[in-house]
């Protein structure tokens, strides 16, 4: 309750006092703090998405210098030799602005992303968005069917009936991508389930109908019972190692990735860099209040 209550006020506190919270879950504020985490991460056998902060513009000025800002990211990383791909949030392209000017930013983006045989993740934002994204990964999947994936969060209770519907987008040889998280954002119980149990539930639901379904699936959960689920799912489905992989937050839960890795398993981290870390951070903040304690204990330190 206490950690709810400092969560909440924190966004209100200097920027100083949030960063020490938050550095440990962003790369840093420069490309070059990203390519150093990843090359990091890639040492330690792990593949890396790169997502570079910022959401929600208020003007399409904006969305241009995002753009350029991941054509650059691109470049620099193919050239660095990084084992990753990329993550992008529509709403830093002005998808609720003009939902056309978004599609043509994120289209230069994929195919910045395919010149070079790789990949874009679009996340998943809140559920006024859904959507609209839905129809943004329809129409980019149909151009450039091999180089872009979705995010799909299991606490909507509509993301089965999703699922189903994108089928037709499914082939074979080109198999639908999704990362499969529970969700960030707070949304009402009549679009979302609230309770653990039952996000878990329908997680773990969503998670069968992508292995029945042939389906490439990034599970991207810190949860154990969650990766304990998930295992034995691909145990059930006898589901080979290179048809899905595990995703983890950077800074996140460092001993429970590193058993999946030890375990064969693949592994991707999320690695968020950039100059709009307050957005992100106080998200974080506000979903899990018990990294409070931690921040607390920084401000300790650092006196
Ligand atoms: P849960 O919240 O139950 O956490 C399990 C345990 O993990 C906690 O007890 C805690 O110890 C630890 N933990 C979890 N989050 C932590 C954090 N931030 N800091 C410190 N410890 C933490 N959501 C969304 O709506 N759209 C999106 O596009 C994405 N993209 C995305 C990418 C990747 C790679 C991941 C892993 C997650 C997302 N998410 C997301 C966020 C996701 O929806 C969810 O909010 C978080 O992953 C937390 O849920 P868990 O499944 O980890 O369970």
């Amino acid at each position: 309750m206490i950690n709810r209550l400092i969560a909440s006020t924190l966004p209100l506190l200097p920027k100083r006092f949030v960063w020490l919270f938050s550095r440990s879950y962003i790369a840093g504020e420069t490309v070059e703090d990203a390519m150093s985490a990843c090359q990091t991460l890639n040492a330690d056998g792990i593949k890396t998405t790169i997502d570079i902060l910022g959401e929600f513009i208020h003007n399409l000025d904006e969305a241009e210098k995002n753009r350029d800002e991941y054509l650059s990211l691109i470049d620099i990383a193919q050239r660095t030799g990084i084992d990753g791909n990329y993550s992008v949030k529509p709403t830093m392209f002005g998808l609720l602005i003009n939902a056309e000017a978004c599609y043509s930013h994120i289209r230069r983006i994929v195919a910045k992303a395919a010149s070079y045989g790789n990949f874009i993740r679009i996340d998943m934002e809140d559920s006024k968005c859904v959507d609209l994204e839905m129809n943004l990964f329809r129409r980019l999947k149909t151009e450039l069917p091999e180089n872009v994936g979705l995010v799909v969060q299991a606490y909507l209770r509509r993301t089965l009936k999703d699922l189903k519907d994108l089928m037709d987008l499914h082939t074979p040889t080109i198999p639908l991508n999704y990362r499969l998280c529970k969700g960030i954002y707070a949304e009402p119980g009549h679009i979302a389930f609230q309770r653990h149990d039952e996000i878990n539930a329908h997680f773990l639901e969503d998670l069968e109908f992508m292995f029945r379904n042939g389906v490439y699936p990034g599970i991207a959960t810190h949860d154990r019972s969650l990766v304990d689920g998930a295992l034995a799912l691909i145990d059930k489905y006898k589901i080979p190692r290179d048809r899905y992989e595990f995703q983890m937050l950077y800074g996140v839960a460092p001993e429970l990735r590193r058993s999946l890795i030890e375990a064969g398993h693949t592994l991707r981290v999320y690695v968020p860099y950039g100059r709009h870390w307050f957005g992100y951070s106080t998200r974080r903040l506000k979903e899990n209040p018990k990294i409070v304690n931690s921040i607390v204990k920084s401000l300790l330190l650092s006196r």
